[in-house]
């Protein structure tokens, strides 16, 4: 009998401490390793997103999204699709952001840039955040 209590004892102390982990994962400021996999082959279909990206948000946002000392990664859960939807980044990119999550500062507006395009950088910013087990 007692051998069962303790094997729930420990079962519920790794629960516990499993949860406490992935909450701990969400909060912390990501960090600039967190990069889909170097095997990981860009699909043919995100290439135009990749280019529109690394033209327009690299700078900033740093090599695949995994961020710089001008702005965040995208490979945080920050920016899961459920905390930072697709609307998000629509706005973002047209009107600017006023710094709110980090001590960047202001993003500007990005010049030029227009809603289709956004499609493209936007499929292929989920891409990375798939390939990077974001999501
Ligand atoms: C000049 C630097 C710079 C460029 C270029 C830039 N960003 Fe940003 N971006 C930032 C900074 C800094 C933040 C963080 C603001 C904060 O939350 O503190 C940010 C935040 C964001 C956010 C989060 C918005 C929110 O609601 O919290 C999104 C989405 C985003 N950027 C998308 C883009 C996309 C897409 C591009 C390219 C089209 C881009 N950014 C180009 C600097 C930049």
């Amino acid at each position: 009998m007692q051998w069962m209590l303790k094997i729930l004892a420990i079962t519920l102390v790794i629960f516990t401490t499993g949860c406490e982990s992935k909450h701990n994962d969400a909060d912390a400021k990501p960090i600039a390793t967190q990069v889909p996999p170097a095997d990981a082959t860009l699909p043919t279909e995100f290439q135009k997103g990749e280019t529109s990206f690394n033209s327009n948000c690299m700078v900033c946002h740093g090599i695949k999204g995994a961020g710089t000392d001008k702005g965040p990664t995208f490979l945080s859960r920050i920016y899961h699709p459920n905390h930072h939807g697709d609307q998000a980044f629509y706005r973002a990119a047209m009107q600017g952001v006023r710094a709110h999550h980090w001590e960047f500062g202001d993003m500007p507006p990005v010049e030029g840039m227009t809603r289709e395009i956004m499609v493209d950088i936007i499929s292929y910013i989920r891409w990375l955040q798939r390939e990077a087990g974001i999501y």
